[in-house]
């Protein structure tokens, strides 16, 4: 389990002509890594959350477009270029369907077609070198910026801090490092240690699953609770600051992230606990006014019933409430860590003001 800290958690293979990815939906049983390559795998890997977390889906959807593309210029040499743009367009659209909130995928499709259109005089070579790269520097700026994330975050941190997450915001949702976890990683490196408490996350038991492999096969003190039992341990004292992901944040600081986190705001309302979201600017949404703006997915019901349980755990027929997704009001939100800083409220006016210096750059 020890290789779960080696690999970028979404890669391109030594060809260059698939997409390597661990199968998070095997883990903690079984350590698999599988490659994709067909357009039906990219998007088959998304929706089932293979490889899943905002920042992750956004990398595999970029190197997905530059192996669609890819596989159109190797099947017909000298495609003509508007050839090539329709048939990426429909690419793009198919894959955009896969999962609904996270804005990481529309992000990285847009950058992705927003090279293609500056392509027209070039060669299909031309053209592909020109994606991958782009590719490559989506992959590389999420390296950056989790690092980033971590550098910030840490400054919060104390030794011996409780430091409550949810969901899994670590290196298996990013390519490494990951947002919320990163400055848990960053304090390893530099020697001082955490206990971290993982909220197991239901129903698909990111928290459990994720969040407890690659935290304790980093070395890192955790510990795993169920998702009703975060309100007694914050009450406890034994957590000091919370630390979230986010799938979408809207202009007015409101966040959408995993199921369960506006839950954990209020009751750190409620118990005077730091609430802090980390994501990378990726992530911020400024077409979205508020967080009623952002869709929430909503899965099978299945995955309340069933899915991990050797008998069916609640009645034939009954109603589920199932929203992959919550909505954390802005005023419930100590701080916004990007990889520009930590912002503070009033939300509105700082992520406004971020975005103009970030047009300026
Ligand atoms: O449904 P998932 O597992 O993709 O949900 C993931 C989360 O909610 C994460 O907190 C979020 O994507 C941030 S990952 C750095």
């Amino acid at each position: 389990m020890e290789q779960i800290l080696h690999p970028d958690t979404v890669a391109l293979d030594e060809s260059g002509h698939a997409i390597v990815i661990i199968d998070q939906t095997l883990l903690p049983a079984s350590l698999t890594l599988i490659s994709l390559k067909t357009r039906e795998e990219f998007f088959d890997a998304i929706a089932t959350l293979k490889v899943r977390g905002a920042p992750a889906i956004g990398v595999t959807a970029a190197m997905a477009y530059y192996l669609m593309a890819w596989r159109h210029v190797a099947d017909c040499p000298g495609i003509p270029f508007s050839e090539l743009s329709s048939r990426l367009e429909e690419d793009r659209a198919y894959l955009a369907k896969s999962r609904p909130t996270a804005v990481n995928l529309f992000w990285a499709l847009d950058r992705m077609k927003q090279v293609l259109q500056h392509c027209s005089p070039f060669s299909g070579s031309e053209i592909l070198e020109r994606l991958r790269s782009e590719c490559f520097a989506i992959r590389d700026e999420d390296i950056r910026v989790c690092r980033a994330i971590g550098e910030h975050g840490l400054a919060l941190l104390h030794p011996g801090d409780g430091v409550l997450t949810h969901c899994n915001a670590g290196r298996l949702a990013t390519v490494r490092y990951g947002t919320a976890l990163a400055p848990v990683y960053l304090a390893e490196e530099r020697g001082f240690s955490l206990k971290v408490y993982s909220d197991e996350t239901r129903p698909l038991l990111q928290g459990a699953r994720l969040t407890c492999t690659e935290l304790s096969a980093s070395g890192v003190d955790v510990t795993l609770l169920c998702d009703g039992m975060s309100g007694s341990l914050m009450r406890s004292g034994a957590v000091q600051i919370i630390f979230v992901g986010a799938d979408r944040i809207a202009a007015n600081g409101d966040v959408v992230n995993k199921i369960g986190t506006s839950v954990l705001a209020c009751a750190a309302k409620r118990y005077g606990i730091p609430f802090y979201v980390c994501a990378p600017t990726s992530t911020i949404d400024m077409d979205c006014p508020t967080g009623s703006e952002i869709p929430i997915e909503q899965r099978a019901p299945e995955e309340v019933t069933s899915l991990w349980y050797e008998k069916r755990m609640a009645p034939e027929g009954i109603g589920v409430y199932n929203p992959a997704f919550d909505i954390t009001d802005s005023d419930l939100i100590t701080g916004v860590i990007t990889e520009n800083g930590i912002l503070r409220p009033p939300f509105a006016e700082g992520l406004a003001k971020l975005f103009v210096e970030k047009r300026k750059q």
